[in-house]
């Protein structure tokens, strides 16, 4: 069977490709826009079979048509391309809405007029909830307005996938709705790259702590939590990919799935300084910080009520917090040395 994963050069597209590649002919698309094409190397060197690399830009349609044209047998989607730096998307919401749905309204346009059979896999985001006064989330906290058009471009694309569903009975469709994934596969081969300077909490650690960067700021400690810095539910990004095939297989086994909901976190909360003592405590350097002001935008706490993953994907996280810095530093290592 043959899965298309969009946006496959990236941070988690590219872990989900390997797990992919056990079972599946995978195709990757990309248009490199936050990715680097050293990462195809490293799939191809850790992958279980040879994965294909299309570049293009899927908010080309004509791209998308001869994307199509080229692998008609595709039968599985993986929707993971999205630009999602939350604060860009404040100061540019256009290029966001503008590549984060026509991406989407491309690929299922081309799916529609081909009248294919296929399971479709959304990347959606926590972001959703906005800050919900309920711990842990669970998938029936009523949606907020989203904080950020980074966030309402994933509200709006659910709701393009409901009611595309609705109206095609070939059109099988899951949204994972991911809390923050975070480390790095085990063989240091890939791990998170981002192009510009890290806007995430762990890649901007592993970075400092290789000092490519200085002093880490955290951002606010008079939060109402215990030690005054926001909680997050941080997910080993294995974890999160195995969610992938599991939810492919969810797919394969039930007809008719009009946008089922996942949350796949691992259902506990760490403060940003609980991450930075983790770290250190793991990799034995040191991170250097300072308190800054808090980041616009920011919610105080979130974490996943992940029961109906376990018990509808039958799937569950496997990797410690502890596990999942060590990988993230131990990919950092690996990559500023070659
Ligand atoms: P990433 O930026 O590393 O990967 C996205 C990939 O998509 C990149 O390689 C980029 O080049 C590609 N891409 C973007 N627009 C494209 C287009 N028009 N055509 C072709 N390729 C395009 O991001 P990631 O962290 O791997 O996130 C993957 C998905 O998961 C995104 O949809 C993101 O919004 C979502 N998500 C991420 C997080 C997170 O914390 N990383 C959390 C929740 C949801
Ligand atoms: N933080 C710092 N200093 C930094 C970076 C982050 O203190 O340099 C703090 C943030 O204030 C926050 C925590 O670390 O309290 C986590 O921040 P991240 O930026 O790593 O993650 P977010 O929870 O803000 O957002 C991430 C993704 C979004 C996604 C969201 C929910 O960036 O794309 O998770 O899935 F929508």
């Amino acid at each position: 069977m043959k899965i298309l994963v969009t946006g496959g050069l990236g941070y988690i597209g590219s872990h989900t490709a390997i797990e992919l590649s056990k079972d599946y002919e995978t195709v990757i698309v990309d248009n490199l826009i936050n990715s680097n094409i050293s990462t195809l190397k490293g799939i191809n060197k850790i992958g279980f079979s040879k994965i294909i690399f299309e570049k293009l830009d899927l908010c080309n349609l004509n791209d998308v048509k001869s994307l199509f044209k080229k692998h008609p047998n595709i039968e599985g989607v993986i929707h993971f391309a999205a630009l999602k730096n939350v604060s860009e998307s404040v100061k540019d919401p256009l290029s966001y809405y503008q590549n984060n749905i026509i991406s989407l309204l491309n690929l299922l346009s081309e799916i529609n007029e081909r009248k294919m059979k296929i399971n479709f896999i959304f990347s959606s985001s926590c972001a959703v909830y906005g800050q919900s006064e309920n711990l842990p989330i669970s998938e029936n906290e009523i949606k907020k307005p989203a904080l950020s058009p980074y966030g309402n471009t994933k509200q709006i694309c659910e709701d393009i996938l409901t009611d595309f569903s609705k109206i095609n009975s070939k059109f099988n469709v899951v949204s994972l709705r991911y809390f923050n994934p975070i480390g790095a596969h085990e063989s240091g081969e890939i791990g998170e790259l981002p192009k510009e300077e890290p806007q995430n909490l762990v890649p901007y650690i592993t970075q400092s702590a290789a000092k490519i960067r200085g002093k880490l700021t955290i951002f606010g400690n008079n939060y109402n939590t215990p030690d005054g810095t926001c909680i997050r539910d941080y997910i080993h990004v294995v974890d999160l990919a195995k969610a992938h095939t599991c939810a492919l297989n969810y797919l394969l086994d039930n007809k008719g799935v009009n946008n089922e909901f996942f949350n796949i976190g691992t259902g506990k909360g760490n403060s940003v300084l609980e991450i930075i003592n983790s770290f250190e405590k793991v990799t034995g350097k040191k991170v250097v910080y300072k308190i800054g002001p808090r980041r616009p935008g920011d919610i105080t706490a979130a974490y996943a009520d992940n029961e109906k993953a376990l018990k509808y994907l039958h799937w569950k996280p496997n990797y410690s917090l502890e596990d999942a810095l060590l990988s993230a530093w131990n990919w950092e290592k690996n990559y500023r040395k070659t």
